[in-house]
């Protein structure tokens, strides 16, 4: 009896391990947050990887690494559609990101500064 209680035990404790592994990754969602740039034409110009007519999303992540603020700033340039100066040198109005929820915004901004 005592033995089948123990195996139990490092069952459960496998479970849970297992749970918490899992939530902590979960925290971007990946797909919402590709399906969210889709939609708002940010592929247009950037790659998660590649420069377009702007930057790369993984360098973007790069410049803010270790900025406590960075999601707050990178929320305010997708909401305030500030000039942003092309390659080319021109300048124009940053696309405002339009979502439903302002919870999609976050993901979306997480997903970009998790990105390497
Ligand atoms: C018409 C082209 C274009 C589109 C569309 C566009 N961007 Fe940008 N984006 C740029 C350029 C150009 C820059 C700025 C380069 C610079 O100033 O260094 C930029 C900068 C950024 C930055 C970095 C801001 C910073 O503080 O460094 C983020 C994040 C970003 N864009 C996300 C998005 C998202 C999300 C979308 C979709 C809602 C989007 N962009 C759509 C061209 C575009």
């Amino acid at each position: 009896m005592k033995h089948n209680n123990l195996k139990l035990n490092t069952f459960l404790l496998a479970i849970t391990t297992t749970f918490f592994c899992f939530t902590a990754h979960a925290e971007v969602d990946v797909d919402a947050a590709k399906a969210l740039a889709k939609e708002n034409g940010c592929f247009r110009c950037h790659g998660t990887d590649k420069d377009k007519d702007g930057p790369a999303w993984n360098k973007i992540a790069a410049k803010y690494a270790g900025d406590a603020k960075a999601q707050a700033k990178l929320l305010e340039h997708l909401a305030s559609g500030k000039n942003v100066k092309f390659e080319d040198g021109h300048e124009e109005a940053h696309k405002i990101l339009k979502t439903e929820d302002p919870k999609d915004g976050q993901n979306l901004v997480d997903f970009i500064l998790s990105l390497k």
